[in-house]
């Protein structure tokens, strides 16, 4: 079927749209480095094609030392040549438009590397014209301004001996935060969005975005009192376009700041990626190393607030993978006995919701996660998590456990294309281990088999598509208390869907509405769908 590529110079394109975030360390190498790279992304494009969806979220590819795997950017207008240059990046954003899609540049705003020539102007004396581009406060040597932590451990200050003074940084000491205070700061950073515009990209997927108006000495990160200032004032001078889309990283956001970060005026941002229902497998009042079963009635309950507060008024991303999440279906589904099952069922969950769908890449063969040794991994996050927890005293098992759970790096493992060596994703010898179960789970075989995750997902893009009821449907929740089954309906004037997903190794049981007796079945993960007592891990969509 031809695919219907949406006009990306009109606001709202997104609202129909499928997104993928594509890891490029991790998708496709070309020259042997075991490091992915922009010409891989390139040589890869029809598949995405073929998948369907409409834009590309490109993780970072600016030039950078890659501490943080290219989190943290020493020039915001330069390609690292592990991945290539400025030109395979034009002929991606070339090629990528030819075939209907369009990339999303990641930007960090909030910080850049300590090796940005910015920072290492503002090391040389407290006068530099760049010092202020930078969050500092006086001190001694031995005690930091304050108690704050960062994001991957330690204290959120380091001490720059030859100034007398600490810099503050919310993630890793390598990351300093930039000063939005400072307008002229603010005005480089609307220009690098502007260099990125005029190269033709589609629009930006700004990094940690509700963290960037600190005010370190109230303790404030995230949320800060000038952020929808700097929201507006971004949108107005660097973001001219209709059509460009930017999608907010924003850990904290509540449903009441989303409405306003994505209000549907277009002067903030086009939507909110917020994370609230990823965090409730987690102990309450702790991280997400302290992990606790799953309960579905709480899961319901905060997208069914999400749907509804949003509906005709913010938008939301919809997803329960990125590369800084372990493998959903690892996570909430089974990946053993009912793997594929599983994944499509959960698929079949999010993609009934109102929203902009991502796919992380990989998620659409069901891949899961990796269990390494502690000396395979590569993540900063899961190296700094052992270091720290063992000297707190944690037995290196537990940490283990929790690692193999939740690090990051489960997301990380190269894309697995075919059942050749390394999967395919490169000669070489690849910078993170593959994972092993490579030889049954592949694009390859994916796409030769009709009835594989990869074909579920084809299917629910292309339905989401046809049905203006997934864009628009008002959401309302069916037995919020039932522990097994995740069951809702999205209604517009015209057409209504039901969607009906068994959560569990179980059979569960489902009282059908009358109305949907006669109703079409849109998609199913099963072939005899059953409509009162669903198969373990079942799933389907009916429509009227
Ligand atoms: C975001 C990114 C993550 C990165 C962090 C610091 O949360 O998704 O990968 O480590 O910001 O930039």
């Amino acid at each position: 079927m031809a695919r219907a590529v949406l006009d990306k110079t009109k606001r709202g394109w997104w609202k129909s749209a499928v997104f993928y975030e594509l890891y490029p360390r991790s998708f496709q190498d070309t020259t042997g480095t075991g490091i992915g790279d922009l010409k891989g992304v390139i040589s890869r494009l029809d598949y995405l094609e073929t998948l369907g969806i409409d834009a590309i979220w490109l993780c970072p590819i600016c030039a950078s030392p890659q501490v943080d795997n290219g989190y943290d950017i020493s020039d915001f207008c330069a390609i690292d040549p592990l991945f290539g240059t400025m030109q395979d990046m034009e002929t991606l954003i070339a090629e990528a438009k030819k075939r209907g899609i369009g990339i999303l540049v990641d930007l960090t705003l909030n910080h850049s590397s300590n090796q940005h020539r910015w920072f290492r102007e503002a090391l040389k004396s407290r006068d530099n014209p760049f010092h202020d581009y930078y969050v500092w406060r006086d001190g001694g040597p031995d005690t930091p301004p304050n108690d704050m932590r960062a994001g991957f451990g330690g204290s959120a200050w380091e001490y720059v001996p030859e100034l007398g003074q600490w810099y503050f940084h919310q993630f890793a000491p390598e990351q300093p935060d930039l000063n939005w205070d400072n307008p002229t700061l603010r005005q480089e950073l609307y220009r690098v969005l502007r260099f990125w515009v005029d190269k033709g990209v589609a629009g930006f997927r700004l990094d940690v975005i509700d963290q960037i108006a600190k005010d370190p000495d109230r303790k404030i990160t995230i949320n800060g009192p000038r952020l929808h200032e700097f929201f507006r004032e971004m949108s107005r001078e660097a973001l001219l376009e209709e059509g460009l889309v930017t999608v907010g990283e924003a850990w904290g956001a509540d449903t009441q700041r989303a409405k306003l970060y994505s209000t549907p005026d277009g002067s903030e941002l086009s939507m909110v990626f917020q994370f609230e229902h990823i965090g409730l497998d987690q102990q309450p009042g702790k991280d997400k190393w302290d992990m606790a079963p799953l309960s579905l009635p709480r899961l319901k309950d905060c997208l069914r607030r999400w749907q509804q507060e949003l509906h005709n008024c913010g938008w939301n991303s919809l997803f329960f993978n990125n590369h800084d999440l372990p493998r959903i279906v690892s996570r909430w589904g089974n990946d053993r006995q009912y793997r594929a099952k599983s994944a499509k069922m959960l698929a079949t969950m999010l993609y009934g919701l109102q929203g902009t769908p991502y796919i992380y890449q990989g998620e659409e063969l069901g891949m899961t996660n990796i269990r390494l040794e502690l000396e395979q991994y590569q993540d900063l996050e899961t190296l700094n998590l052992f270091r720290e927890r063992t000297a707190q005293g944690y037995a290196p098992e537990a940490v283990m456990e929790s690692i193999w759970a939740r690090g990051r790096d489960n997301a990380r493992t190269p894309m697995q294309w075919t059942a050749g060596e390394n999967a395919g994703f490169t000669t070489g010898t690849p910078w993170l281990p593959v994972n092993e179960n490579y030889l049954q789970i592949n694009a390859e075989a994916e796409l030769a088999d009709p009835d594989s995750v990869f074909h579920y997902y084809q299917r629910l893009i292309s339905l989401r598509k046809t049905y203006p009821v997934f864009r628009d449907g008002y959401f309302t929740l069916l037995c919020p208390e039932d522990e097994r089954i995740f069951a809702y309906t999205r209604d517009t004037e015209q057409e209504h869907l039901l969607v009906v997903c068994n959560f569990s190794d179980e059979q569960a049981a489902f009282d059908l509405p009358e109305e949907y007796r006669d109703a079409q079945v849109l998609i199913s993960n099963d072939s005899q769908p059953e409509t009162r007592t669903l198969r373990p891990w079942e799933a389907w969509m009916l429509y009227r």
